[in-house]
């Protein structure tokens, strides 16, 4: 049996789907359940930031979750393959027609992603606050609470939609597989058996 902890909502539903083309059948959550067993498999439904802290502990073997978040956290994890769904980009978003200026001594950016924005703006020697908040972080530079923001950028609408634009890349991300380190070390060959059979319907 491999315990795979999933993120809930696309991707987990897209990962159900592959497993159902690999093995047929119907591999879907019940109602509330967190917990699916189905064949030699048991699914972990939990929020996409915890997979990793799933995976690490070894509560579960594998996991699935966008690279942006294995970044963020700096997961000591082996990752196995870019699953190529759940594609998005990490983002500097600002009002519309603004640009960053990397000459400005004091700015202030609202993320979920400390680490990412710390990383990028260290990376351009700017002295950068960061804001950290838990959701709908597009409000930030519309409040004043902060002149930008480092956010995932999927179809950009609620940029669009709230009068911001991305102004530099910082990262593009899908969701990867990835294995606990010693899980990985200790049943190789299953892990690898099953990374074989997702590519082969990928
Ligand atoms: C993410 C992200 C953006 C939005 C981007 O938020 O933080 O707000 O999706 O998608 P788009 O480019 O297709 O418009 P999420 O839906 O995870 O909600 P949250 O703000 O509560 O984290």
């Amino acid at each position: 049996m491999l315990s795979i902890a999933l993120p809930k909502g696309r991707i987990a539903d897209e990962t159900l789907r592959l497993f159902k083309k690999i093995y047929g059948g119907d591999f879907a959550f019940e109602s509330r359940k967190l917990i699916l067993t189905k064949g030699d498999f048991r699914f972990f439904l939990v929020r996409s930031q915890d997979v990793p802290t799933y995976v690490t502990h070894g509560a579960a073997e594998l996991g699935i979750c966008g690279k942006e978040t294995l970044l963020e956290q700096n997961a000591l994890v082996t990752e196995l393959l870019d699953l190529k769904i759940g594609r998005c980009k990490v983002a500097l978003g600002m009002r519309k027609g603004e640009r960053l200026d990397p000459s400005i001594s004091h700015l202030k950016a609202a993320t979920k992603m400390v680490n990412i924005a710390k990383r990028f703006f260290a990376k351009k020697a700017m002295a950068v606050e960061i804001v950290k908040l838990y959701g709908s972080i597009e409000l930030a530079p519309l409040t004043g609470l902060a002149d930008a923001i480092v956010d995932i950028v999927e179809t950009g609408e609620t940029m669009e939609e709230n009068g911001l634009e991305a102004v530099e890349t910082i990262l593009e991300s899908s969701a990867r597989l990835f294995a606990n380190r010693d899980s990985f070390i200790e049943r190789k060959a299953e892990i690898m058996a099953l990374r074989e059979a997702i590519v082969e319907v990928i």
